[in-house]
């Protein structure tokens, strides 16, 4: 799929799993051998470097960047067992706002300033951004990333946020935007008559790209800074939206035993 390279995770509702679906697939695509660089633009609640295990080691944010600091010195490499997977932190509100009050410009000048600086670098083969809950840096930095994934919880109101942050997007200069249902519970199905599968794509104008299951370890391992294990459904998950955007022929719930032997009811 052309423009997979460049990804931005966006939603205008917090909290539905954005920088989980972020890190992970910018995890799977370093696993599946490619130089991938997670972005973080989330300002007002960054939380990448601490679900990497790195905030008290990662020395430069993209404020840095912004102020001169090449891109080669401030990415962080979180992982020694995946040194494909690079890090850029985000800055912090208190830095963003100074830059704007020095240079006289807004933070979303800014964003689109620091991603010329990134693109300009040839150190990675993949971009993936994370961005906060809110659309006003999403939409600074939608035109320059030619595929979108909006991501939504498993309920009627996310799936009416993910239309509205879709269109803003577009509006914005977005392009190739797609649905990602995040934390995606089974079990509410059933018990809680919570939305299915086929019911949320149904609700959404947009094209599905993955299903991402609840997991009720990922709290844990998150609060321990470490990435979700090989075997977590979060893992199986994310390398499927990875592989699907790679171009392959990925089922939705491909190594995903809890979804794919229970189908029906996910569905
Ligand atoms: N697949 C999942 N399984 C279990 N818990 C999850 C899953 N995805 C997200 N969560 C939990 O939901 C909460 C919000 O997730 P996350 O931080 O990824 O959302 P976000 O959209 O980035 O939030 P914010 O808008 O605050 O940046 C976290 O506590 C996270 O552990
Ligand atoms: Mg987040």
């Amino acid at each position: 799929m052309p423009g997979y390279e460049r990804i931005l995770v966006a939603s205008s509702k917090g909290g539905v799993g954005k920088s989980t679906a972020a890190l992970g697939l910018a995890a799977e695509f370093a696993r599946l051998g490619k130089r991938s660089l997670l972005l973080d633009l989330d300002v007002t609640s960054r939380s990448l470097d601490l679900l990497t295990g790195c905030a008290d080691n990662a020395l430069f944010t993209f404020a840095d960047l912004l102020s001169g600091t090449s891109p080669e010195t401030t990415v962080t490499r979180p992982f020694p067992s995946l040194p494909g997977l690079m890090l850029l932190p985000a800055p912090a509100s208190r830095r963003l706002a100074e830059l704007e009050e020095e240079r006289g410009t807004s933070a979303a000048d800014l964003i689109r300033e620091g991603l010329d600086k990134i693109l300009a670098w040839e150190g990675f083969d993949i971009l993936v951004c994370d961005t906060g809950g809110g659309l006003d840096l999403a939409c600074a930095a939608a035109p320059y990333f030619p595929f979108i994934l909006v991501a939504a919880e498993q309920s009627q109101t996310s799936i009416r946020a993910a239309e509205y942050a879709a269109s803003r997007l577009e509006r914005c200069g977005g392009r190739a935007i797609r649905l990602c249902v995040c934390a995606f519970d089974l079990s509410a199905v059933k018990k809680e008559k919570r939305a299915g599968v086929i019911e949320m794509i149904d609700a959404s104008s947009l094209q599905c790209v993955g299903v991402i299951p609840f997991d009720p370890r990922l709290q844990k391992i998150q609060d321990a800074g470490q990435l979700p294990p090989r075997k977590s459904p979060v893992t199986a998950a994310c390398r499927n939206i990875a592989r699907r955007l790679m171009g392959y022929d990925v089922r939705l719930f491909d190594g995903i035993p809890a979804l794919s032997r229970r189908r029906r009811l996910a569905l």
